[in-house]
């Protein structure tokens, strides 16, 4: 398993370019199996999750072509509606494929997702959105079903603003008869762009960004190739905010949508780091010690949970005492742990997190236990003493396109370490 060894204590400086959004690319990628043709996807990441994605596409039978950070889906050959459970079980936005599968076959088949590290990720509301537009549901065998005889459109409300199943539900209702009301849908942008794509495909969808979205099902959509750019990844700009941030540096973070990341923007600025925006761009540098400050996670627009590990591996250096609640996921605190070796100062309660800031983090031996998580981990490696040697480095893979190689064109002292004979 490869790791990371963070030798901390180097200011960030100089400049670096963010990639095409996670959470955007994988409903798109689910999408492109709507059509009868050819989607041509721009600005794609190299992800671990994005290669999962491609399996599990091809295990429905479409033909994925990869080309640098361009995607070709020829969904032409897409003849299966079932998805095997190890794909499936590596990665929870496979379930993305549900909505797209059920209308286009009018049925699916796939596992019931597991927990993750995170919590424990039900699709309850992917279901029950389903389920309103004509889908019978059935499970059994760790196994979900969905059998129709053809979607008919229907009005949604959901119970909670859930990014998946507002994806999915959007998917579904694409070819479905007639029209589809989702209320308190999700209003992530990765939904906004999910909703370009599926117009640029001949789909009628409105409303992605606020909290209503209609859909006009359509009998057929195009099967000339269609063309979209993914937009710009937020959390991993956000992350690079926090990089500079924690080492005290001097970043400019190039190729984002500035509107998008806001969110962070106004919560960095009020902890002392002062932050320009020009032309898609954010220039961070934190004069003096950054300041104590309480946040909880919210959808968008609110402060994003995927940010959430990141802040407060930055509050553990902070002066003063923070208040971190988790309002999103029931267990997304699995990197206090790992922190703690390092020297912080966190108190659990719940799903709050009481972090009082200490001078200084010191290296040690820790592991990734998600993404995000991972990601904090490398952050307050960047900022401790001596070296930080962080274990299950594949969970960072998922979602960052080589962060080492990317802090260390910032100057960051950080190298990849494969173990090669594969023992833990
Ligand atoms: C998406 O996950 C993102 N993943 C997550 O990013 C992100 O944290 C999350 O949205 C929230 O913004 C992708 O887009 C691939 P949800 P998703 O459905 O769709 C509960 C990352 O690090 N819920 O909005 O799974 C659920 O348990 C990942 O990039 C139900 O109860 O998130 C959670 O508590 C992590 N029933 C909350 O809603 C359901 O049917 C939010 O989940 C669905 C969700």
């Amino acid at each position: 398993m490869d790791k990371l060894i963070v030798m901390g204590g180097t200011r960030l400086k100089g400049s670096i370019s963010v990639s095409g959004a996670k959470n955007a690319v994988l409903p798109i990628m689910a999408a492109g199996i709507l059509n009868d043709g050819e989607s041509i996807i721009h600005n794609v990441p190299n992800l671990e999750d994005v290669k999962v994605m491609i399996k599990v596409l091809e295990a429905v039978g479409a033909k994925v072509k990869k080309e640098g950070t361009t995607l070709i889906i020829d969904s032409s050959t897409v003849n299966s509606y079932e998805l095997s459970d190890s794909l499936v079980r590596k990665m929870r936005a496979s379930n993305l494929v549900m909505g797209a599968l059920a209308a286009k076959f009018g049925t699916f088949k796939t596992l019931y997702p597991g927990g993750c590290n995170i919590g424990s990720r039900p699709i309850d509301l992917h279901l029950k959105g389903l389920e309103r537009l004509g889908l019978k549901t059935s499970e059994g065998h760790g196994y979900i079903e969905g059998k129709s005889s053809g979607l008919v459109g229907n009005s949604i409300h959901l119970d909670f603003p859930s990014v998946g199943a507002t994806e999915n539900i959007m998917m579904a209702a694409c070819m479905a008869k007639g029209k589809t009301i989702i209320r308190n849908a999700a209003r992530e942008p990765e939904i906004v762009d999910l909703q370009n794509f599926l117009n640029s495909m001949g789909a009628n969808v409105k409303g992605a960004g606020l909290d209503v979205i209609k859909i006009e099902g359509v009998k057929k959509l195009k099967s000339s190739p269609v063309e979209h750019t993914v937009i710009p990844d937020r959390i991993e700009a956000g992350t690079h905010m926090v990089a500079a941030a924690i080492t005290g540096g001097d970043v400019e973070i190039k190729n984002i949508i500035v509107e998008h990341v806001e969110p962070v923007i106004s919560k960095l600025r009020e902890c002392g780091a002062s932050i320009s925006n020009y032309n898609n761009c954010v220039r961070v540098t934190v004069p003096g010690r950054i300041r104590a400050n309480d946040f909880r996670t919210l959808p968008y627009p609110g402060f994003p949970t995927d940010m959430q590990p990141q802040i407060m591996a930055l509050m553990s250096l902070a002066q003063g005492t923070s208040v971190i609640s988790e309002s999103i996921f029931d267990n997304r605190f699995k990197h206090v742990d790992e922190l703690r070796r390092m020297g912080a100062d966190i108190k659990v309660e719940g799903r709050v997190a009481i972090v009082t800031g200490t001078e200084r983090l010191t290296g040690a031996f820790v592991e990734a236990t998600d993404l995000r998580a991972g990601a904090a981990l490398v952050l307050a490696g960047l900022a401790a003493e001596d070296a930080t040697v962080i274990e299950n480095i594949y969970h960072i893979d998922r979602g960052y396109d080589n962060l080492e190689k990317k802090y260390s064109q910032l100057g960051a002292k950080i190298i990849r370490v494969s173990n090669l004979n594969g023992s833990n």
